[in-house]
């Protein structure tokens, strides 16, 4: 049985994301157990957290979420596991006849929801099948690129409000076939309309100022002309995406993460061909608004 006692958070080495969490079997937590405020802090504080040598059932891992925050369900049931739709599934292994889950889920540069009104505040990951050649995923701290931006291009996005749109990352099913790609458009369009956001976000809990754009879901700021609006995103992404930005976390077996939306944008790493990938993900409301200045999200998941 963990005590908070045996729990050890290890901060990351200066100027590097994710704190490393050991000691804890989350399994035995009880539902108001002291450690968890803990972890929800170093989230935070650190941006990301691994918590090491886990060994979830799915229910196991559904009930840790729910332990930690307010699971998700995701709005799209094709990404959802057949018995529990609050783990979505990536994987590219067929299982019998049956699809599950949905493959080459994630390489681009994004946020979770980030193209709903209220987005995701964090997001976990439990992988269950390791490609053999990627282990991967990486990450940029834009409250880093922030503070480290470019007065020019700070002044693209200081006061500035940002479109952003699921649209296009949209992954065609089974049932879409006849459709026409104006149909298929149009229905997305409703589901998940466009949403506004500002470029600049605070940190509800830490105060921190980040920028809110990403490759995968931004797709226009505000009041500019299309022309302009493609120089100013291409020059924003080329400074966010540069190398020295980058941080990769190399996945270990056991390993779970957590990391905040907020804070970080995030990319999977590409599978080679012929390999197999599967992993598990929760969406995780902390109920917190997104950003000060917007309402907390609630009840919705
Ligand atoms: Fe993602």
């Amino acid at each position: 049985m963990s005590t908070a006692t045996e729990m050890q958070i290890t901060p990351p080495p200066a100027g590097q994301i994710g704190a490393t969490i050991t000691g804890i079997d989350t399994n035995e937590l009880p539902t108001d157990a002291p450690e968890l405020q803990p972890i929800r802090d170093a989230i935070y504080q650190h941006r990301l957290v691994v918590i090491r040598n886990q060994n979830f059932n799915e229910q196991q891992y559904v009930d840790f979420a729910r332990k930690l925050g307010r699971p998700q369900v995701y709005f799209q049931s094709n990404y959802h596991h057949p018995q529990h739709p609050e783990i979505f599934v990536s994987s590219n292994i067929p299982e019998g006849d049956q699809k599950i889950g949905v493959a080459r889920t994630g390489h681009y540069w994004h946020t979770d929801c980030s193209f709903e009104s209220h987005p995701l505040s964090w997001t976990s990951i439990y992988p269950q099948v390791f490609p053999k050649d990627s282990r991967g995923t990486l990450y940029i701290d834009m409250a880093k690129v922030y503070a480290n931006l470019p007065e020019h291009l700070r002044s693209y996005v200081d006061g500035v409000t940002a479109i952003h749109a699921g649209q296009l990352r949209y992954k065609v099913q089974a049932s879409d076939i006849d459709r026409s790609l104006e149909e298929l458009l149009n229905r997305i369009n409703e589901e998940v309309p466009p949403v506004r956001h500002p470029a600049v976000i605070e940190h509800p809990v830490t105060g921190e100022k980040a920028l809110y754009l990403n490759r995968g879901f931004t797709v226009a700021l505000e009041g500019l002309t299309h022309e302009e609006n493609k120089r100013r995103l291409a020059e924003l992404f080329e400074f966010i995406e540069r190398p020295e930005h980058i941080h990769q976390h190399a996945w270990s077996e056991g390993d779970l993460i957590i990391w905040d939306n907020r804070l970080l944008i995030h990319m999977s790493t590409a599978v080679a061909p012929g390999q197999h990938s599967k992993s598990y993900r929760i969406g995780i409301y902390d109920d917190l608004p997104f950003y000060a200045g917007i309402a907390a999200e609630e009840g919705q998941s």
